[in-house]
């Protein structure tokens, strides 16, 4: 029987200090992988310990990596580029990540595998993946008309392509990047300003160079194959998905201040920061060292007196794609209808991110709408009652933090999945004062 968390939560004042975040999940996906293609020994410091990081961690190992972890330690040897063939299905359980990367892993290998994932993942789309890797001539074929997982390729010899078509997903880009390494030439792909680089920034740490330069429309990335990658160690920087749910609490709560340190400072990342100032929260950034290829450092965020709606321009939509949830929690509490646009994607997240936002916003009074790309919040007070996590961790954590600020107490019926991205989410909310009880169920 599948496992049912329910968690209530209670109004409660967010308290002031640390808080602490895992490893950021985007780049423990790409260091796992970059590990398994690697010859030698790589070791991964402050990995994302969540369910999906451990689904391309499983994967790693049916394709012939050998994997010691702890939580958050990852240690591998890898395989020099000399896959095995997975004896089975590879069940990359909620992660898109996992499996989009990893179709552009086995696009280049002359062996059979199926990649497929639990019921959001399977009704996430796949064609996205499936055109590109077909242009560089591997051979995939999936479900309903090649749109949907199991996804099952038979890879072989790549050539080389240019993509001048900006996609606005770092998934699609990076699979691509993935499949360049080993085609023969040199592979681009343009992508719109803002998606984020985790793959330019690490593959330099593993031995191959991504070439970067600006154009019109976007930012060609170009890699040159045949390249075989070299194991290395490196330590993930914090990850800003999560810190945002706790940025947004205390930017919530009037003369509150949050310190997070040792996150990433990736201006790909920093959209949902530029939109907490333009609501009217203190910002503080201080530059530590790099992570990974990554800038990183610390943030502090203050509580002001009021909050200010806000409209995000679409193309800040990118660099903020997976804090829109934490956004919306926090445009239910300012002055005024904030605005969203742009966001047509956000429908493709573990959840439709957009109708399940504004269903439970208004289940607990809060006026808000769906268009077909973005949201409508007007502010105000929030009641207590139930919100339908729909099986998508980031909207029972936005949630979570939400029910801090409302009226009475706030039910949200599973949040089982945010051990996905964050397990020790409710222990963190917790010592910054939440009211947060658990129950288990099924
Ligand atoms: C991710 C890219 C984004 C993001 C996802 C992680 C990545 O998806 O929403 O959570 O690690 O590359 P898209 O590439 O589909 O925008």
């Amino acid at each position: 029987m599948t496992r049912v968390l329910r968690w209530i939560v209670s109004p409660a004042r967010f308290h002031s200090g640390t808080a602490r975040v895992p490893g950021d999940k985007s780049i423990t996906h790409r260091a796992i992988l970059c590990g398994l293609l690697a010859a030698g020994e790589t070791v991964v410091n402050g990995a994302n310990p969540g369910d999906d990081t451990r689904a391309t961690i499983r994967a790693a190992r049916l394709l012939g990596a050998e994997i010691a972890e702890s939580s958050d330690r990852i240690r591998m040897i890898g395989t020099g580029g000399e896959l095995r063939e997975p004896d089975r299905v590879i069940d990359c359980g909620n992660s898109g990540t996992s499996l989009r990367l990893l179709a552009g892993v086995l696009a280049s290998r002359g062996m059979f595998a199926v990649l497929t994932g639990d019921d959001s993942l399977r009704s996430r789309p796949v064609d996205r993946i499936i055109q590109p890797l077909r242009a560089m001539g591997a051979h995939l074929h999936a479900r309903a008309h090649d749109r949907l997982p199991p996804l099952m390729i038979h890879g072989g010899e790549l050539e080389a392509h240019a993509f001048t078509e900006p996609t606005g997903s770092a998934q699609v880009a990076s699979a691509i990047l993935f499949a360049g390494l080993s085609a023969r030439g040199t592979t681009s792909v343009r992508v719109k300003p803002g998606v984020r680089d985790h793959t330019v920034r690490m593959l330099p740490a593993f031995g191959a160079r991504v070439e970067v330069s600006e154009r019109e429309d976007g930012v060609d990335w170009r890699v040159s194959g045949p390249k075989m990658l070299s194991g290395t160690s490196l330590r993930v920087p914090g990850d800003p998905s999560a810190a945002a749910f706790f940025m947004a609490a205390a930017a919530a709560t009037p003369g509150a201040r949050l310190t997070l340190e040792g996150i990433s400072l990736n201006p790909t990342r920093l959209g949902f920061v530029e939109t907490l100032k333009e609501m009217g929260a203190g910002i503080e950034i201080r530059n530590g060292e790099d992570q990974a290829g990554e800038p990183a450092g610390s943030l502090e965020v203050s509580g002001p007196g009021e909050l200010r709606a806000v409209e995000v321009p679409a193309d800040r939509v990118p660099s903020m794609v997976d804090e829109i949830p934490a956004w919306a929690a926090l445009a239910a509490r300012a002055r005024g209808t904030s605005r969203l646009s742009g966001a047509a994607e956000l429908r493709l997240k573990e959840s439709d991110r957009l109708k399940s936002m504004a269903a439970n916003l208004r289940s607990l009074g809060v006026t808000a709408e769906e268009s077909a790309d973005g949201l409508a919040i007007t502010g105000g007070p929030v009641r207590g009652g139930t919100v339908r996590a729909g099986g998508d961790h980031r909207i029972a954590m936005a949630f979570a933090v939400l029910a801090a600020q409302a009226e009475g107490p706030v039910e949200i019926d599973d949040a089982s999945m945010v051990a996905t991205s964050f397990p020790e989410f409710a222990t963190v909310l917790r010592e910054r004062g939440g009211q947060l009880e658990e129950q288990e169920a099924g």
